[in-house]
């Protein structure tokens, strides 16, 4: 059976509801977007993770939650992106989002689990929340899934923590990722906080293919 680490489901609960509260206060009118915690890290991480994105490709954002904050700021530069979330509360919340800020035309939030969804090879890029898949285990699961299905040129951006900051507060993907991907390039985001690693399928040897 997969070790269960408290740490790190303890800091996922902590983060969801708070994001689940906030979520709910805009709902109310109560909050506005601007003032929520992590604003100013969301937009600084979009900018960097965009960059690195075909302009004119389908997103897929895993774990997007009750406030679709990513997939809003990629829409902003103007990606169409699908959500996925296992949580039927954050999908519900997130669609009510959406729809506040008016983007329906250009987000969908589709409900499901990373680790069984079957349409990944749709998406030019796939980005993974570092909430996405709360331990080693679950995590692995979704990398392993999204690697055999994905489209062959495809780009998967994995949030990571950067263990000095987080203090083992999330699922540090970094050591197997390499089992899988071809790590290009690895990003310091939300403040260093954590980390987005640039992620391709590696490219076969030439004796491979004899
Ligand atoms: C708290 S949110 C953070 C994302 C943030 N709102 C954003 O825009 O970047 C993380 C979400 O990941 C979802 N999640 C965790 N494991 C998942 C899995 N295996 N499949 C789908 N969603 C998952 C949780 O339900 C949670 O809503």
């Amino acid at each position: 059976m997969a070790k269960v680490n408290k740490k790190i489901i303890n800091q996922n609960m902590v983060d969801y509801q708070k994001e689940k509260n906030f979520a709910i206060q805009i709902l109310l009118g109560k909050k506005s977007l601007a003032e929520f915690e992590y604003i100013v890290d969301y937009v600084s991480t979009i900018k960097l993770e965009s960059k690195k994105m075909n302009p004119d490709g389908l997103v897929l954002f895993v774990g997007s939650g009750p406030i679709p904050l990513s997939a809003m700021l990629l829409a902003d530069e103007g990606f169409n992106v699908d959500c996925l979330d296992f949580s039927n509360e954050a999908v519900l919340i997130g669609r009510e989002i959406i729809k506040k800020f008016g983007y329906q035309k250009r987000i969908q939030i589709i409900a499901g689990d990373a680790r069984l969804f079957n349409n990944y090879s749709v998406y030019d890029t796939i980005v993974l929340a570092l909430e996405a898949g709360v331990n080693y285990h679950t995590k692995k699961e979704i990398l392993e899934k999204i690697f055999t299905s994905m489209k062959p040129d495809g780009l998967v951006l994995v949030r990571s923590s950067n263990e000095k900051n987080s203090e083992g507060s999330y699922v540090n993907s970094s050591s197997y990722l390499e089992n899988f991907f071809h790590v290009e390039q690895t990003i310091q985001t939300f403040s260093g906080y954590c980390s987005t690693k640039v992620c391709k399928m590696p490219v076969p040897h030439k004796a491979d293919l004899i």
